[in-house]
């Protein structure tokens, strides 16, 4: 089948090259003419475990092309893949430009049945906004050609992306479209194998799908970070609680661990969009509001701790292991290290950080600074430091020498925002180990 990709980041990308290595004719276009050229040299501009090869297979095989050109993609795919971003407006809406864009696009080349697809994460209403775009720039031309406009969000987790593709746990298909319905039942079938993952709805409630899921997951991670600073001011183990709740089926254990605050590119944009669509519905999502603020106040969790460890921050340099938002990707947007960097730096320390993948991405966004020294290794980054923060839970991190930390940091203090180790054992070691929910 022809398809076509609109924009080739994150989301873009991965479907184009999971629809390319299934046998599709995949276009995909950009506005960047630089990232355009790259693509074609087969250089994958994001971190994505197998994404790479997957890109590089399906260019030298031909079924993976890349232009600037919008008409040349309008006349390629009978699928037409909106995947450009939506960042956030100032006020947490978010911003609809570049998807609108395209679809003006589309109206003004289609000269044949096209269907639509938004796979980018957009607010309720928003297919109708396309379907109104195309409509305008076909009336212009005096065309008439039929379209369907559908939404298919994506639920990619970054570092299992290429996985989550080719496994899906649901294809979300709105629309009330037969021929659309039709033509997306034969797009995704190599992915819909055994039994049937694909689920029909009307455009809106898919649209809502999307955020009601990674709402739903925020609020348990916001819930859990909750009853942590309520198990420490009552003297109990939230980690011990988390076993206890989890084993009920009805609660599950996914999802439920403590930590700093999640950060990332979704679950702190689709809370506040979220937030932003109900009250333009003059509806308060209070709940949704809580989520958002019990997030915002546990980032700044570590670096209280630091102070209550350290006292005085000024002067003192803090290791740092880990940098990006989770492990897996060297992503950093929202990321709970940098409210800890930050509010060192304000207080005037120095941040001596490690991560495995992340720190190019971390000079790209802070450049060279005397208070940021980027490290090879994690040891490298305690020898001589005051204290020792934990941001991201890379497996490296799982089980240092504790001995030898102990020698390297000039002070034996830990700051752990992933609850990483056991608090017996650390206070046997004679480290001062200040975790989320459990005790210090
Ligand atoms: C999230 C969703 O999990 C995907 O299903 C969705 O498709 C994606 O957003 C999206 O909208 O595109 P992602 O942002 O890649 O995926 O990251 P997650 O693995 O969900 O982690 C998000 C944050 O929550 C991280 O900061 C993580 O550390 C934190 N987290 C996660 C916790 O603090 N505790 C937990 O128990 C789980």
């Amino acid at each position: 089948m022809n398809i076509t990709v609109f924009g080739s980041g994150y989301v873009g990308l991965v479907t184009a090259a999971c629809f390319a290595d299934a046998g599709n004719d995949v276009l995909c276009v950009d506005i960047d003419p630089a990232k355009v050229q790259r693509l074609r040299n087969g250089e994958c501009p994001i971190y994505e475990p197998g994404l790479e090869e997957m890109l590089q297979r399906n260019v030298r095989e031909g079924r993976m092309r890349f232009t600037t050109e919008a008409s040349e993609g309008v006349a390629h795919g009978q699928y037409q893949f909106i995947a450009v971003g939506t960042p956030p407006n100032e006020d947490g809406s978010a911003d609809m430009q570049y998807v609108l864009a395209v679809a003006a696009s589309i109206g003004q080349f289609m000269d044949d049945y096209r269907v639509i697809i938004s796979k980018s994460t957009v607010p309720v209403g928003t297919a109708d906004r396309v379907r109104d775009a195309v409509l305008s720039q076909l009336t212009a031309r005096g065309a008439d050609v039929d379209f369907d406009v559908v939404s298919n969000p994506e639920f990619l987790k970054e570092g299992a992306a290429v996985a989550d593709f080719n496994k899906p746990d649901r294809i979300i298909v709105g629309t009330s479209s037969p021929r659309a319905t039709e033509a997306m039942q034969a797009l995704y079938a190599p992915f819909n194998r055994n039994h049937d993952r694909l689920i029909v709805m009307d455009v809106r409630s898919s649209e809502l799908t999307k955020y009601a899921a990674n709402a739903m997951l925020a609020t348990k991670i916001s819930f859990m970070n909750e009853i942590a600073n309520l198990a420490e001011a009552l003297g109990a183990d939230v980690e011990k609680v988390r076993v206890g709740i989890g084993a009920d089926p009805r609660i599950g254990f996914h999802f439920i661990y403590p930590g700093c605050g999640y950060g990332g590119s979704c679950f702190p944009k689709d809370v506040k969009a979220l937030v932003h669509t109900a009250s333009g519905a003059s509806f308060d999502a209070q709940l949704l509001k809580s989520v958002e603020a019990v997030n915002s106040r546990q980032k700044t969790l570590m670096f209280r701790k630091l102070v209550k460890a350290l006292g005085d921050v000024s002067g003192k340099t803090i290791a740092l292991w880990g940098l990006a938002f989770k492990p897996r990707t060297d992503d950093m947007r929202e990321a709970p290290s940098r409210d800890l960097m930050e509010a060192v730096w304000a207080a005037g320390g120095r941040i001596r950080a490690y991560d495995p993948v992340a720190q190019h991405e971390c000079r790209r966004l802070y450049g060279d600074r005397a208070d940021l020294e980027l490290v090879s290794s994690p040891e490298a980054a305690c020898t001589g430091a005051d204290a020792l923060v934990i941001a991201t839970e890379w497996r490296i991190f799982h089980s240092p020498n504790f001995a030898r930390l102990k020698q390297l940091l000039s002070q034996p203090v830990i700051v752990d925002g992933r609850n990483l180790y056991d608090p017996d054992m650390l206070k046997q070691q004679g480290i001062r180990y200040y975790a989320i929910g459990r005790g210090e």
